[in-house]
């Protein structure tokens, strides 16, 4: 397990890359923001931390719990700094993640992906006997027995609703109190509440139509609840919700717990959505690329397919429309007199923040336009 704060030590073996021995020696450097290697993965300290005490102090304020999922950012330095704006722990898709952040130095965390299986159980049984707080989902009665298989210190248990996702969950009240039942049969196993996540809806462009689409699900998770209470069975944390939904989460009031994510870096398709929340946040991840080439109409960048996740449209830029232009390189479309030079730094915001961060091995983080520290993520491309 690692708290190390001094950059080139965290940073272990990464500090044998060239570039990163380059960007280690720019620190503290002013206008050093716009001379790290490219491409490359940006936060802005000042917009993060603001984002990071806004959800902090709405939930505060609200009596919710909050519990980023660090899926987001992978990073346990990132995850440091929710833990010390008032979250409770962090959430994280899957064992590798949790396994990655526990290392270093990240100890309550709520897998939120559904235990299936001996191997993935077995390791978050090890993750319990090496002290982690670990909370793990489950949607399925062999997802329990493999847990009660392999558990052999005590691990807390949500129940995983499908609020009309599709995608986890027990599908009905009656599947979930089964999963109960069995959780409460379990020696090592503690059930603890309930799961309802729905992706579907973050994205809803408008604030009526998502909190709408957000009050069916939580029916579909209230009527579980009730089944569940009504048998006796702990429903205490009643955790999900996201970005896209956090103020209907929190107005609706079903659940105890928070899990918004990108609300911390924020991407493209989050600033499409309306809504006086998700408007209040700042970008604080950028993509830095450099010119490599320019032509009268448009700027060649050294950021292409492998620079960004590409589900979401394209890169942001305010000094042009971006093309995809190859797996290393990207097209700027500009003719502007003004426009940035061969050899200069530009940045985009990503499309999609998530699957963009997992490209890459440091956060680079700037005050200003002065870089202050590099992040190792340490969770990247841990997904089994
Ligand atoms: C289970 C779960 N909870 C929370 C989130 C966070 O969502 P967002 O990044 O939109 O805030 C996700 C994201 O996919 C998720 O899968």
């Amino acid at each position: 397990m690692s708290t190390e704060t001094n950059p080139g030590t965290r940073l272990g073996a990464l500090t044998e890359w060239p570039a990163v021995r380059q960007a280690l020696d720019l620190l503290a450097t002013p206008g050093s923001r716009h001379a790290i290697p490219t491409p490359a993965a940006i936060i802005d300290l000042t917009a993060l931390n603001g984002n990071l005490a806004r959800a902090a102090e709405t939930c505060r304020d609200t009596g919710v719990t909050l519990r980023p999922h660090a899926k987001t950012h992978k990073c346990a330095d990132l995850a440091r700094l929710q833990l010390a704006a008032g979250a409770v722990g962090v959430c994280v898709a899957k064992l590798g993640e949790a396994e990655a952040l526990f290392d270093a130095g990240i100890d309550n965390i709520l897998v939120t992906s559904p235990i299936v299986g001996r191997s993935v159980a077995a390791r978050a049984a090890d993750l319990a006997v090496a002290g982690a707080s670990v909370t793990v989902t489950v949607d399925h009665p062999a997802g329990v027995a493999a847990l009660a298989a392999m558990a052999s210190t005590p691990i807390d248990v949500l129940v995983d609703v499908d609020v009309g996702l599709g995608r986890t969950g027990v599908p009905d009240p009656d599947a979930a109190l089964r999963v109960a039942t069995a959780i409460a049969a379990a020696p090592q196993l503690t059930m603890r509440g309930v799961q309802g996540y729905g992706g579907h809806w973050q994205h809803i462009g408008d604030p009526a139509d998502r909190h709408a689409a957000v009050a069916e699900g939580m029916r579909r998770l209230t009527a579980a609840i009730e089944l569940l209470d009504r048998h006796g069975h702990d429903t205490t944390i009643r955790t999900g919700g996201g970005t896209g939904t956090f103020e209907a989460d929190i107005a609706l009031g079903v659940l105890t717990e928070l899990q918004p994510g990108s609300y911390a870096v924020m991407d493209a398709q989050y600033h499409r959505i309306d809504g006086s929340w998700v408007h209040s946040l700042e970008q604080a991840l950028f993509v830095a690329a450099t010119v490599t080439g320019a032509t009268q109409h448009w700027l060649t960048v050294d950021a292409g397919l492998k620079a960004f996740a590409t589900d979401a449209g394209t890169p942001g830029s305010d000094i042009g429309a971006y093309l995809w232009y190859g797996d290393e390189q990207g097209l700027l479309l500009t003719d502007d007199p003004d426009r940035p030079a061969l050899g200069t730094h530009v940045e985009f915001i990503p499309p999609h923040c998530d699957p963009t961060i997992d490209r890459y091995d440091i956060l680079h983080v700037v005050e200003g336009d002065t870089l202050v520290d590099l992040w190792p993520i340490q969770a990247r491309g841990r997904s089994q």
